[in-house]
């Protein structure tokens, strides 16, 4: 339970908001490479932290963000005409590049030097993981971008897919490393563990993926419903181990989990496979991107997944044409099947990315945390909670969090791993955890 000051402090993220500045000293997944296909293309709307923006590439390829008002009187840029290195609006023609500098205004006398006195907030851009990333921060105290690993394998080892989910950003990532939740929410009634793990959580549609691709450990979720949690602070977040009972003789299914600041969930399956990063990034205070990264470190993805994954893979929904809102959403009940629901599906609601986002968005816009009842399986969510609050709070003193000017914190790998009883996870772990990229 957090008190209503706590809670503002964690969920609110705009300008000038306490929690605004600390995520405002991370680079932050913005959008999709393809939104911002080639030189001088289309501008594009983008809200993030609370901010409206526009997002354009410019004749040299490069990338950036400004404000969506135009200084002179506030005219929109999204219908400004992006040429010859720079965004030019279209109610007066005043002329913006990259930098945020006024580069003409044609309609002040050309001995005017009033273009030298005038700029638009502009922030930098960078593509990295398949992603296009924007820092909203201090100039001088930019960062490097983290060397999560998936930023530093090459693009057929990667897929990306990104939604608009419609709650604050904070219960979605509670979702992501709330490991208990799995077997309820996306569990199939009747379901046996020697079913593949997909096949248990889906209801129609599916993965796709044929059984020698799913994770195979992942049978050992549904003999033990209530893991066990073990958290340990580290420099970019917290490390998880969660602990599940076996049907084999002195054996624990060990996940591990990282959490790293601001809003990134690594997600374990067997070592060697192709693992998951979900990241989540405030659009505002009540809605939030969700970037869903898979990746391999070893080898390309496989023609197999990335036909599912394009396909949508049962795990991410159909997209309203024209957005990233899923077609299934809160107005029509996420399309709730009630006799599948009777029949065989906890949820009754097609595939894990919809059933996630029913019972995450629904909590409300803004959950209100001081009703809520936390018990021990929610121990990484309160730790979570506790070091986002100890850096706001720092930096409202004046102490720059350190994890942003530390890439390497970033380079971490989640595993699941069967262990004897006598191992301690990290230790048992640890050979996989380190990243597979030096
Ligand atoms: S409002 Fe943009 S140039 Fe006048
Ligand atoms: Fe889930």
């Amino acid at each position: 339970m957090l008190t209503p000051e706590e809670s503002q402090l964690l969920t609110l993220t705009g300008p000038g908001t306490p929690g605004g500045d600390l995520w405002r000293r991370f680079w932050v997944p913005a959008m999709l490479p393809g939104e911002l296909p080639e030189p001088d293309c289309p501008p594009v709307r983008l809200r993030l932290l609370g901010e409206d923006l526009i997002a354009f590439r410019d004749t040299s390829g490069q990338m950036g963000l400004v404000a969506n008002n135009c200084p002179h009187r506030g005219a929109s840029l999204f219908f400004g005409r992006n040429e010859e290195h720079g965004l030019r609006c279209v109610y007066h023609g005043w002329k913006f590049d990259l930098t945020g500098a006024c580069i003409d205004m044609p309609n002040e006398p050309a001995e005017s030097n009033f273009k030298s006195k005038v700029h638009i907030t502009a922030y930098p851009c960078r593509e990295a993981g398949g992603m296009i990333w924007a820092y909203l921060g201090p100039k001088e105290s930019a960062p490097p971008l983290p060397d999560l690993e998936f930023n530093l394998v090459d693009e057929p080892h990667r897929f990306v897919s990104k939604i608009q989910v419609e709650c604050n950003w904070l219960q979605a990532l509670e979702g992501d490393i709330d490991n208990s939740h799995a077997p309820f929410v996306h569990g199939r009634i009747g379901g046996t563990p020697d079913m593949p793990f997909m096949e248990r959580v889906r209801i129609g549609g599916g993965i796709g993926l044929p059984n020698e691709n799913r994770n195979p450990l992942s049978r050992y979720f549904p003999f033990d419903t209530a893991p066990r949690g073990y958290v340990h602070d580290i420099d970019g977040g917290i490390t998880m181990g969660w602990r599940r009972n076996t049907d084999i003789p002195d054996t624990y299914f060990w996940q591990v989990n990282h959490w790293l600041m601001p809003s990134f969930a690594l997600i374990a399956s067997t070592p060697g496979t192709t693992i998951q990063c979900n990241a989540r990034v405030p659009r505002d205070d009540t809605t939030s991107w969700f970037f869903r990264i898979r990746w391999n470190a070893f080898e390309p993805l496989s023609q197999v997944e990335l036909d599912a994954f394009k396909a949508g893979g049962g795990l991410f929904p159909k997209l309203i044409p024209g957005t990233f809102r899923p077609v299934e959403n809160m107005e029509n009940d996420y399309q709730i099947d009630r006799k599948a629901q009777r029949e065989w599906s906890v949820t009754g609601i097609q595939s894990v990315t919809q059933q996630d986002r029913a019972v995450t968005e629904t909590m409300g816009p803004i959950y209100d945390r001081t009703k809520e009842h936390l018990g021990t399986s929610d121990v990484a969510i309160i730790q979570m909670r506790r070091r986002m609050m100890r850096e706001t709070r720092a930096l409202m003193e004046g102490h720059e969090p350190a994890a942003p000017n530390l890439p390497d914190a970033y380079r971490i790998r989640p595993v699941a791993v069967l262990l004897d009883p006598q191992t301690n996870f990290l230790t048992g772990a640890m050979e996989h955890i380190k990243p597979a990229l030096k």
